[in-house]
């Protein structure tokens, strides 16, 4: 994915999310350096994203989704997998993300793949319910280990 694919992240950012990246902060974003941003495709649809950005020797989760008609068939499995190799050619030391804690489904993919719960960071998250904590989690990278 390169920039021009942002407008569809924003676009299913909105559908997914209930505190959405939008597109200008997702441009904002990637003005920085050290991005990684991956799709997943079916016939050359995009059906899945993937965003994290380097900070030091440590690859930051910012936003990944799946569209809904391909949930629940591996494409975030896969995605995550694709993180983590792209993080194990460059010297990185862990891929760290925050969720909601009630986040079921993503903290069962989390869980699934081997991350570890690391701290709550309080009121994380301003929603149109309220606010919520955010499980901040963390999965270490040894070349020894298999993604
Ligand atoms: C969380 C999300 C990315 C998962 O995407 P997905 O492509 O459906 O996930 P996968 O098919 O790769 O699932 C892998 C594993 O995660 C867990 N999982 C995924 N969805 C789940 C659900 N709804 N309920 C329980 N476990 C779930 C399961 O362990 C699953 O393995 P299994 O299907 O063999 O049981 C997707 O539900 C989504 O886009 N949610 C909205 C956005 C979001 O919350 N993103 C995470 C931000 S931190």
């Amino acid at each position: 994915m390169d920039a021009q694919d942002l407008p569809w992240v924003a676009h299913w950012e909105r559908i997914l999310q209930p505190q959405p990246w939008n597109l200008a902060q997702l441009q904002e974003e990637l003005q920085q350096t050290g991005w990684c941003c991956i799709a997943h495709t079916q016939h050359t649809q995009a059906i899945g994203y993937a965003i994290a950005r380097r900070l030091y020797d440590e690859l930051h989760l910012l936003a990944l989704g799946t569209c809904h008609n391909w949930q629940r068939q591996g494409v975030a499995r896969q995605l995550l997998h694709g993180l983590l190799q792209h993080a194990r050619n460059t010297p990185t030391a862990s891929l760290l993300l925050e969720v909601r804690a009630s986040n079921r489904p993503a903290l069962t993919l989390y869980q699934d793949m081997g991350f570890q719960f690391l701290y709550t960071r309080k009121s994380y998250y301003t929603l149109p319910s309220g606010s919520e904590d955010a499980f901040v989690l963390q999965r270490e990278l040894s070349h020894a280990t298999p993604v």
